[in-house]
């Protein structure tokens, strides 16, 4: 009863887009996915995106943050629409997967209704949202955010990136700055399918992940000021050196994250660091470096927070270095809607599919959305331990297929009306 899915025409998809700022590694060697948001990789994966969406014969609109989305008309106009989408920009090492499953996925459930014929009682809408990763503007869920109301549009837009290019600027140079309204109207459910980004679902077995909700994130950029001086005159005790402050700080995330007092699942990054002026011979006098935090539980994250403020402030004073510190990104932990997921895993166990429900430790669209609607997410295992943000990312064609079919059932049953 419900239609079969193409997984050859997703994978073909998904290998497609792949190509769309496709680099060689340094590191590894590998190629793979450089689109980080707004710059002329991600105009020509929109571009490429949205033109499927178009021959799809999807009605669609792009906002004034540069959402993209498409809408397939059902029989009722009255009543609120499914919505399924992600994103299609990338960090600047990532790999084929990350958000281009969701996004490639929900077409895939269109292509798929079109040649079956089909129509829905709910339109369905699906779409990219701009700049998920943060890696270029420093905050996540950048669109998402904006259409689901926690960033207001002119914050969004005076967000620039290291040299100073801001997000408005970035949207008018693609041509992707749209007329459309950025709030979205609420929909009568979100789902979004994306690969796990983790070991879980992979070590245990399983088919497919039910993902319950996504951990708390809170990002910082540091400032560390201190004083630049010759590395072979400079006495070690006449020192202000921020690089070696920075590697203090690394090194207490790491203790933090490890010690359990912020439970099991704390984790800690330092995942920037840029030392001033950067050479061989100078003691570095400023460093700007980024702390990212993750924890399932806000109470332990705020303690968290708390600490890591304290031994900042004492480092400072110890060491003569200036510290200061501004919060570039932050989202408390979020549930996803039990209904959904029941709908998800009914459909999961209709196929005789082993599954997890799991936590997502990797931020996500479909959290934003699940401030205004009912929302739940499916995740698809990858390989190598389910490594991501990196271009040894894989999933096999035949998982894939299995979230997007499970995707795909879960838009019928929630049209239903
Ligand atoms: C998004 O990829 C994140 O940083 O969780
Ligand atoms: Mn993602
Ligand atoms: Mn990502």
């Amino acid at each position: 009863m419900f239609p079969k899915i193409d997984g050859e025409r997703l994978w073909a998809s998904i290998q497609d887009l792949a190509k769309v700022g496709a680099y060689t590694d340094s590191v590894s060697g590998l190629v793979g996915v450089n689109r980080l948001a707004l710059t002329d990789a991600d105009r020509d994966g929109r571009r490429l995106v949205r033109g499927w969406f178009e021959a799809a014969g999807l009605e669609v609109r792009v906002d004034r943050i540069g959402n993209t989305y498409g809408v397939r008309r059902g029989r009722r106009r009255d009543l609120a629409r499914i919505m399924a989408g992600s994103h299609i920009d990338s960090v600047p090492t990532g790999g084929a997967f990350d958000g281009c499953l969701g996004v490639l996925g929900a077409l895939e459930v269109v292509r798929t209704l079109n040649d079956a014929g089909l129509s829905t009682d709910r339109d369905l809408e699906i779409g990219f949202f701009t700049d998920e990763e943060g890696a270029r503007f420093g905050t996540d869920m950048l669109g998402s955010a904006t259409a689901c109301g926690r960033l207001p549009i002119e914050t969004a837009y005076g967000l620039a990136d290291k040299d100073g290019t801001t997000v408005k600027g970035e949207l008018e140079r693609i041509g992707f700055l749209g007329p459309a309204p950025e709030r979205v109207t609420p929909p009568a459910a979100y789902v979004e399918c994306h690969v796990e980004q983790g070991p879980i679902l992979a070590t245990r077995g399983r088919d497919l992940g039910a993902v319950v909700g996504v951990q708390a994130i809170s990002w910082y950029e540091l400032t560390l000021e201190g004083k630049s001086a010759h590395a072979g005159t400079t006495p070690m005790g006449l020192r202000k050196d921020a690089g070696l402050v920075a590697s203090r700080i690394n090194v207490e995330l790491h203790r933090m994250a490890t010690s359990g007092v912020y439970g099991a699942e704390m984790r800690a990054t330092m995942g920037r660091f840029d030392p001033v002026p950067d050479r061989v011979n100078i003691v570095p006098g400023r460093v700007i470096c980024t702390v990212d935090l993750r924890n399932p539980d806000d109470a332990a994250m705020a303690r968290a927070e708390a600490d890591l403020f304290g031994f900042l402030k004492a480092l400072a004073a110890e060491t003569g270095v200036a510290i200061t510190w501004r919060q570039t990104a932050q989202t408390h932990s979020v549930k996803f809607s039990e209904v959904v997921l029941s709908v998800i895993t009914a459909r999961m166990e209709a196929h005789g599919l082993s599954y997890e429900r799991i936590l997502s430790g990797a931020g996500h669209d479909a959290q934003e959305f699940a401030a205004i609607c009912p929302t739940a997410m499916i995740f698809v295992p990858g390989l190598y331990d389910g490594i991501s943000h990196n271009p040894r990312e894989y999933s096999t064609p035949e998982a894939c297929a299995r979230g997007v079919q499970i995707l795909c059932e879960t838009m019928l049953e929630l049209s239903k009306t």
